[in-house]
């Protein structure tokens, strides 16, 4: 590797990452490409119901960037922000799919630069091929055995269908004998 005559460019991109989809692996990849070293970091949210476990989501997202040298994996529970300084990172990554992201995520990074203005957001526009896809969107086509094999890497596809092999469709009144 070539030696770096300044600090190493650290940024973080934050998420649940249940599970990490090929929305999240787009921005990853580009991202990636900035920056020395992008850290991807799962927020280890205890008010939300995960379907994965943090440690499940880190191998995934572990597996799915094993091909990019300079992506680390990585949970936090802290502010995001006190989280930066410690990994001394300057920039955070954010995904932007829709108007509803859009405002959701200016008072994110809004609150950020209050809470610490050496810390900058930046952007990166879904691709659009992904502009509908959330983690979300494919927990609820996978519990329904839907194919998901379009909107996330197999290792993932392989993973829902095992947290879902037991979930009967005749439950849910779907006959899935058909
Ligand atoms: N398809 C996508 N294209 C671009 N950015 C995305 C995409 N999916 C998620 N992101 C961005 O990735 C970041 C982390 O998102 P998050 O972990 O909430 O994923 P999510 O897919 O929105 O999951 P959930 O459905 O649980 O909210 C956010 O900045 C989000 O806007
Ligand atoms: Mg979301």
């Amino acid at each position: 590797m070539e030696l770096l005559h300044r600090a190493p460019r650290i940024a973080v991109y934050p998420g649940s990452f249940d599970p990490v989809t090929k929305g999240h692996m787009d921005i990853i990849q580009r991202a990636s490409k900035q920056f020395d070293v992008l850290i991807v970091a799962v927020l280890n949210n205890l008010s939300k119901n995960p379907l994965f476990t943090v440690e499940e989501r880190k191998k995934l997202l572990a597996s799915v960037t094993s091909h990019l040298p300079n992506v680390e994996i990585d949970s936090f529970r802290d502010l995001l922000v006190n989280y930066m300084v410690y990994k001394q990172a300057h920039v955070i990554v954010r995904g932007i799919r829709s108007v509803t992201d859009f405002e959701y995520e200016l008072q994110l990074a809004s609150t950020n630069h209050k809470l610490n203005s050496d810390v900058e957001t930046i952007f990166m526009m879904t691709n659009p091929k992904y502009s509908y896809l959330s983690s979300s969107v494919v927990k609820e086509i996978a519990s329904f055995h839907g194919d998901v094999s379009d909107l996330v890497p197999s290792e993932v596809e392989q993973a829902l269908k095992q947290k879902y092999k037991n979930v009967n469709l005749s439950n849910v009144g779907i006959d899935s004998s058909k």
